[in-house]
């Protein structure tokens, strides 16, 4: 069984006997006039079935006595226009046998084929949550719940539940099996040569898109399909603006560049930071904030591996950046008493105001619940084998009184993307340089 099908049997396992699921994909965005964005699939509707074609539709059906369970598609029919036009597709029969599917339909079917699968069913599954997409499918829900309620003299009745059914994949989601974890690796080891690639071509006067350029060159020569996220490349200053992408900046000797970038490969994301010198040496003060950042990543990686709490990963890298802080100046040793009085009154968010990472897999900010909302007083989740989360800490010095000069406009984020494993962990991202050492070596070759 593929492994799109054994997660569509993992989350029909999951479902009322008789339940119908419904998951479209994504719609085509129009980005101007006849232009369209680069189409990107669903990331829910991807995992459960491999197909990457616009306007399609999953429908399961979950077993229910002698019935057995369906994997529905709903997708395009063939079309000899069209595919002049805009390629290949492959129609409901050929994506029925080549995605293992019980059976396909053409899209235009979906109201009559719907009308007809929810009659008599208990419990409807569906994506819930705001947004326009959401509403579209729910006023399209609505019709197919009407025509069904229209059988009712006929004894048929309509679903009495609706459940959501995105919880139940993200949880799916959030443990990575092994083809996942291979992607991944592949998708994180791309990113990392091209960080690699980008510090290798660095020179000061380059502006910060001709860096981005050779980012975006290692990635589609690798096969990687798009950036997972917009890169930035933020030089000087501009690193401590921590959404910066405008990227039109040229670098100046003596700055150091921050580049957040990873590609998607086969759907999946990495999320890479690396910051070093535009002219290949770091200064003196730029090498200590490094040195910190760098040391509350050792101590944040430290605190991964199967039981231990997500949260403790960014109070591991808080910690060091606090007892950095004060050591360095950033933060009075006369007026803050202990590492634990800053981290109390958390005025160490004046240099490190976000968090230490986030899930990774088909979104680079991926699903999955950060915190065991069951239990009591909902504490945070203990890591397990299969998860893939980042571990960026990371300094940013706006000017301020008080704030010693010579660490003014520096900004250092560090980022990797790390497997949860049975013994500890497993970081993806090694490829990209990180040690101060490793990356003044790389940018001394010619
Ligand atoms: N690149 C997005 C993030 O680091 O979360
Ligand atoms: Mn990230
Ligand atoms: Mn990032």
């Amino acid at each position: 069984m593929n492994a799109y099908a054994l997660r569509r049997k993992r989350l029909l396992a999951l479902m009322e006997p008789g339940g119908v699921a419904v998951l479209p994909t994504a719609p085509e965005v129009a980005r101007n006039s006849d232009s369209d964005y680069l189409y990107r699939h669903d990331s829910h509707f991807y995992y459960l079935t491999g197909f990457t074609e616009p306007e399609a539709l999953l429908v399961l059906v979950a077993a229910r006595g002698d019935d057995p369970a369906q994997a529905i598609l709903f997708c395009r029919e063939k079309n000899a226009e069209r595919e002049i036009w805009d390629g290949y597709r492959h129609g409901p029969e050929a994506a029925r046998a080549a995605f293992g599917f019980d059976s396909a339909h053409p899209v235009a079917a979906l109201d009559t084929e719907m009308a007809r699968l929810l009659a008599n069913a208990p419990a409807l599954y569906a994506p819930q949550g705001g947004g326009a997409r959401l509403a579209q499918l729910d006023s399209r829900i609505q019709g197919w719940l009407d025509a069904v309620r229209g059988q009712s003299r006929s004894g048929v009745t309509a679903p009495e539940t609706r459940h959501n059914v995105l919880p139940l994949i993200d949880e799916m989601r959030l443990i990575k099996d092994e083809g996942e974890q291979a992607t991944m690796l592949r998708a994180a080891t791309i990113s990392g040569q091209a960080h690699a690639r980008a510090m290798r071509a660095s020179r000061p006067g380059m502006h910060e898109y001709e860096i981005e350029a050779e980012l975006l060159y290692e990635f589609r020569r690798n096969g990687a399909q798009a950036p997972a996220y917009n890169s930035i490349v933020a030089s000087g200053a501009n690193a401590c603006v921590l959404h910066y992408n405008a990227n039109n900046a040229q670098t100046r000797d003596g700055d150091l560049v921050l580049i957040d970038a990873g590609c998607e490969l086969d759907g999946y994301a990495s999320d890479i930071t690396r910051t070093y010198p535009v002219n290949g040496r770091f200064s003196a003060p730029q090498r200590e904030l490094y040195e910190l950042v760098l040391a509350a990543q050792a101590a944040a990686l430290q605190a991964i591996r199967p039981g231990q709490p997500y949260q403790s990963v960014h109070d591991a890298a808080v910690r060091v950046l606090v007892q950095g802080m004060l050591d360095l100046g950033l933060l009075d040793k006369n007026k803050h008493a202990s590492v634990d009085d800053v981290i109390a009154n958390k005025s160490y968010t004046q240099f490190y105001m976000h968090g230490t990472g986030h899930w990774l897999g088909m979104d680079v900010h991926d699903v999955g619940l950060y915190r065991d909302v069951q239990a009591a007083g909902k504490p945070s989740r203990p890591l397990e084998p299969g998860m893939v989360l980042t571990v960026e800490p990371g300094i940013y010095v706006r000017p301020a009184e008080g704030v010693p000069e010579q660490y003014w406009n520096i900004g250092i984020r560090i980022e990797d993307d790390v497997l949860v494993t049975a013994t500890g962990h497993t970081i993806l991202s090694a490829a990209a340089p990180k040690t101060v050492a490793e990356i003044e070596h790389l940018m001394r070759q010619p």
